[in-house]
C-alpha cells in the first residue's frame, strides 16, 4: 500500500550570521490511510518544523532538504500557492492554540464561512448549513448563537473543536494534529483526545499526532517516532516504548511518566483509595 504522507531524509537548516544550524536531520517515516502515527518528543526536539518543513510554512532563512511525499506528490520545491491550497484542504491541520488561529477581530461564524469558501465552490446558503451541521457533529449546541460569537467568547476547547470540525468538512486525506492538547484544561484535553479516535475510527483519514505528552500518544497513535535534538531517536508502537526502547532519552520520558503515575498511587495509597490499575501504566 503506497502511504499517503512519507518523509524522507528530511533535513531542515537555520540559516544565520553566527553560521549553519541544523535543526532537523534526516527524518523519515511514512503514515497510511486510517492509520495515526505519533510524533513524540520533549520541547524543542524539531516536532513542528518537520510539519512545517514538508507543508511549506517555513521562511527562507530555513534550508530544507530531503524528500516530503502526500498522495506520491513531491512537497519540496512545490509552489507556495500549491501548498496553501493543499493546508486546509486534502491536508487539514490543527494547531496548539486555537486563539492564535482566530482572528479576535471577527464572528467565528464568518471565519469558518471564509476558510470554506477559499477551498469550495459552495453558495452562501450551503456554507451556512455546512457550518451548523458541523458545530452539530462536534457536539457544540445552540450552533446558531455560536456562529454569532467572536473567538474570545467561547472557551480553548471549544475553539479546539471547531478547528477539528473545519479541518474534517474539508474531507482531508491527511490530518496533522500538533499538540492539539497543550493549550486546554484536562477535561477537554480528554474530550478532544475523544473527537480524535472517533474521526480515526469513521474515516479512513491518516493522521499524524505531535505531543510531548506520554499518555495521549498512547490513546491514539498506532505507531510512535520519537524526536530528540532533531533526530527519530526510537520507533515502534507503544508496547515497544514503553517496554524496549533503546534510547537513553525515550527511556526518561518512560520513566518520568512512570514516576509520576507512581506517585499518583501511592498517594491514593495514603489516602485508602484504590487506584485504577489501567491508569498506572
Ligand atoms: N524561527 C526559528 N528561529 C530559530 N530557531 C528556531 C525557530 N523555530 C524553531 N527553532 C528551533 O528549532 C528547534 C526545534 O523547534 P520546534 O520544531 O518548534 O520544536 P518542538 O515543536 O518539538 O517543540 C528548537 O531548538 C527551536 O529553538
Ligand atoms: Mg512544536
Amino acid at each position: 500500500m503506497t502511504p499517503i504522507f512519507e518523509l524522507k531524509d528530511l533535513s531542515v537548516m537555520l540559516h544565520s550570521r553566527r553560521g549553519d544550524k541544523p535543526l532537523v536531520q534526516h527524518v523519515s517515516f511514512c503514515v497510511h490511510a486510517g492509520e495515526c502515527l505519533g510524533i513524540l518528543g520533549e520541547s524543542g526536539s524539531g516536532k513542528t518544523l518537520c510539519m512545517k518543513a514538508a507543508m511549506g510554512l517555513l521562511d527562507h532563512s530555513f534550508h530544507v532538504s530531503g524528500s516530503a511525499r502526500f498522495n506520491e506528490e513531491e512537497l519540496i520545491g512545490k509552489s507556495a500557492e500549491s501548498l496553501r491550497r493543499l493546508r486546509g484542504g486534502k491536508v487539514g491541520i490543527i494547531l496548539q492554540n486555537p486563539m492564535t488561529c482566530f482572528d479576535p477581530l471577527y464572528r467565528v461564524g464568518s471565519q469558518i464561512a471564509e476558510t470554506f469558501a477559499a477551498h469550495n465552490a459552495w453558495s452562501a446558503e450551503e456554507i451556512r448549513k455546512r457550518s451548523l451541521a458541523m458545530l452539530e457533529t462536534m457536539r457544540i449546541h445552540n450552533g446558531k448563537d455560536v456562529l454569532q460569537k467572536y473567538p474570545h467568547q467561547l472557551s480553548g476547547g471549544m475553539l479546539q473543536r471547531i478547528m477539528i470540525g473545519i479541518a474534517m468538512t474539508m474531507a482531508p486525506d491527511l490530518l496533522i494534529a500538533d499538540e492539539p492538547t497543550t493549550a486546554i484544561d484536562a477535561i477537554t484535553q480528554y474530550e478532544i483526545l475523544e473527537e480524535i479516535l472517533r474521526i480515526k475510527r469513521k474515516k479512513k483519514t491518516a493522521m499524524v499526532f505531535i505531543t510531548h505528552d506520554l499518555s495521549a500518544v498512547s490513546r491514539v497513535a498506532d505507531r510512535i517516532v520519537v524526536l530528540n535534538h532533531g533526530k527519530i531517536v526510537d520507533e515502534g508502537d507503544f508496547s515497544h516504548i514503553l517496554h524496549h526502547a533503546k534510547d537513553p532519552y525515550t527511556r526518561l520520558l518512560v520513566e518520568k511518566r512512570a514516576d509520576v503515575m507512581r506517585r499518583y498511587v501511592s498517594t491514593l495509597a495514603e489516602k485508602g483509595e484504590l487506584p485504577c490499575l489501567s491508569c498506572a501504566m
